[in-house]
């Protein structure tokens, strides 16, 4: 039976895609501050689902917290990080900027590292990091958002050649969610919000497709490619 880590199972994203490796036969272990709110899926699947709490800015507590869980489920073939905050920060407050860094970026690299190590001992895995459209541009609304997901982006493109000079089959896919309906996705004027069904049911794609790179979801890629190569004169009137 395949094994899977999800960090980030308590809502959006996280979530629904814990279901739908439920559903399809797989033990999962879900982390999250909130376990209440993963506890549906733990009565649903009993004996399958493991929810364990987690709070991803405890970086000392949280890979001994992942230690744990794994050994609960007897190991892990996938692992996810799909914790995240995105805050709207006009003022450009410091406190807000730096929450950002310590989950999308510290807590990431902190448990990213830890399940990187597992893997190497393992001689295969999967890691799978959700990062965001949002890391192939700047943001006036909140920097650090969408620099920390540039950051995610990056990070795991260098981990993936790590493993592939290394010879090892582990596979590093980085996911590019769009605008996705979660508590995430806030502001005035969003569009083209995709169900977090949608979204989940597109990264189980690629995750059983062992893709790289997956921009979720298809119409998104679309938006990604503008995004991209918009010229600076028309990417700042936006
Ligand atoms: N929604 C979108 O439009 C969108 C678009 C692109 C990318 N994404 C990315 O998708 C990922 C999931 O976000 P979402 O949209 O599903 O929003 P969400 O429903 O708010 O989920 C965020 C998840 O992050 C976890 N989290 C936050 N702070 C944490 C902490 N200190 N320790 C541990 N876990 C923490 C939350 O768990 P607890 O609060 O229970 O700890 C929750 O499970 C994020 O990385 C986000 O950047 C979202």
């Amino acid at each position: 039976m395949r094994k899977a880590v999800i960090i980030g199972a308590t809502s959006g994203i996280g979530k629904a895609l814990a279901e739908i490796l439920l559903e399809k036969g797989y033990m999962v272990g879900l982390t999250g501050r909130r376990t209440e709110l993963a506890e549906d899926l733990k009565n649903k699947y009993p004996g399958r689902a493991f929810v364990s709490f987690m709070d991803v800015k405890n970086t000392a507590e949280s890979p001994v917290q992942l230690k744990k869980l794994i050994d609960e489920i007897g190991g892990m073939d996938l692992f996810v990080y799909s914790s995240g905050v995105g805050n709207i920060n006009p003022d450009l407050s410091f406190e807000l900027e730096q929450e950002a860094v310590e989950i999308n970026v510290t807590g990431f690299i902190n448990l990213t590292t830890a399940a990187a190590e597992y893997f190497r001992k393992q001689g295969s895995g999967h890691i799978v990091g959700i990062s965001s459209v949002a890391s192939l541009r700047g943001s006036a609304e909140g920097p650090a958002y969408n620099a920390t997901k540039a950051f995610m982006s990056n990070w795991l493109e260098g981990v993936r050649i790590k493993f592939f000079k290394a010879g090892l089959p582990v596979t590093v896919t980085e996911i590019l969610p769009g605008l996705t309906d979660t508590a995430m996705a806030k502001g005035e004027g969003l569009f083209w919000v995709e169900p977090v069904e949608k979204v989940a049911g597109e990264i189980y794609q690629a995750i059983i497709k062992r893709k790289h790179r997956a921009t979720v979801t298809k119409r998104w890629a679309l938006i990604a490619f503008l995004i991209k190569w918009m010229p600076d004169w028309i990417y700042r009137k936006l």
